[in-house]
């Protein structure tokens, strides 16, 4: 059966004055509805991998292709959320979705049905409340909840994470773990999320991707998490098998693959 996303034998070497080889022979196969996990060091290619995904850079060698065409150009069917919200400043919170949900819609939806989407796609992340706001007078973690509204109004094939929660305090964090794993389990999309956080991949994931330190960066190996969803935080504090996945993880980050000493 072909994947549904395939990651195939892709490399990437930047050019300069030495060139610099981040990524070697990455591959990997994606199911439909699947909720991927990317961990590695810092520097290790993550961002490099998602962005090649996303169709913003392109690989030098390899490929990727999504329901068999390949990714040659950023589009709607793989919206990205990144680390730092991209939010436009000048724009009301509503106005910021409503953008992307024009861009997509514009032709499919009335103007109505898309005033409609744009507002449910913010209640779905609770941010319904401050339509008329603009980024500046919100708080960090209803940026980032927008930022997450504002990809899932584009019915993206693909949701693409770049540690979409990195920058938050414990408690949103949670909060937002929570939306998004209710929001996938609701809609099936697909996703691939890169995280620092070991309990965050175990939380969420179906499968996490360890990547190994570059140069050359590739995958070291693949962790399938079988615990049954819906998934609870706080149950799974006493999961064995949560226990044992996340003792994989660390002892590949720390034991196998340490990050690179500086000195
Ligand atoms: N446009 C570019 N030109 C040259 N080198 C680049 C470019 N983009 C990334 N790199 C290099 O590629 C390597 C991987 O960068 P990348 O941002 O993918 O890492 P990462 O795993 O996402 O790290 P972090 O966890 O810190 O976000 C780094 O050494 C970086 O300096
Ligand atoms: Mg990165």
């Amino acid at each position: 059966m072909q994947a549904y996303l395939d990651i195939s034998h892709v490399g990437m070497t930047f050019a300069g004055k030495h060139d610099s080889v981040v990524l070697s022979d990455v591959s990997l196969s994606i199911q439909r509805g699947a909720f991927v996990s990317i961990i590695g060091h810092s520097g290790c290619g993550k961002s490099t991998l998602l962005n090649i995904v996303a169709g913003l850079i392109r690989s030098t060698i390899g490929g990727v292709l999504l329901e068999g065409k390949e990714v040659d150009s950023p589009g709607p069917d793989r919206a990205v959320v990144f680390q730092n919200h991209s939010l436009l400043p000048w724009l009301t919170v509503y106005d910021n979705v409503r953008l992307a949900v024009d861009k997509v819609f514009g032709r499919k939806k009335t103007r109505a049905e898309r005033d409609a989407w744009t507002r449910h796609n913010l209640a779905l992340v609770n941010m319904d409340h401050a339509l008329d706001k603009r980024p500046h007078e919100i708080s960090g973690g209803m940026k980032q909840r927008v930022g997450i509204a504002r990809a899932l109004a584009m019915e993206p094939k693909v949701l693409l994470m770049d540690e979409p929660f990195g920058a938050l305090d414990a408690l949103t964090r949670a909060r937002l773990q929570d939306s998004v794993m209710a929001i996938h389990q609701r809609l099936g999309n697909t996703v691939i999320m890169i995280t620092h956080d070991v309990d965050e991949a175990v939380l969420l994931s179906d499968r996490i991707v360890m990547m190994t330190n570059g140069p050359a960066a590739t995958i070291g190996e693949v962790l399938p998490v079988n615990l049954d969803r819906p998934r609870d935080r706080l149950a799974l504090a006493t999961d064995p098998a949560y226990h044992q996945a996340r003792a994989a993880v660390l002892a590949f980050l720390y034991e196998r693959h340490r990050a690179p000493t500086t000195h």
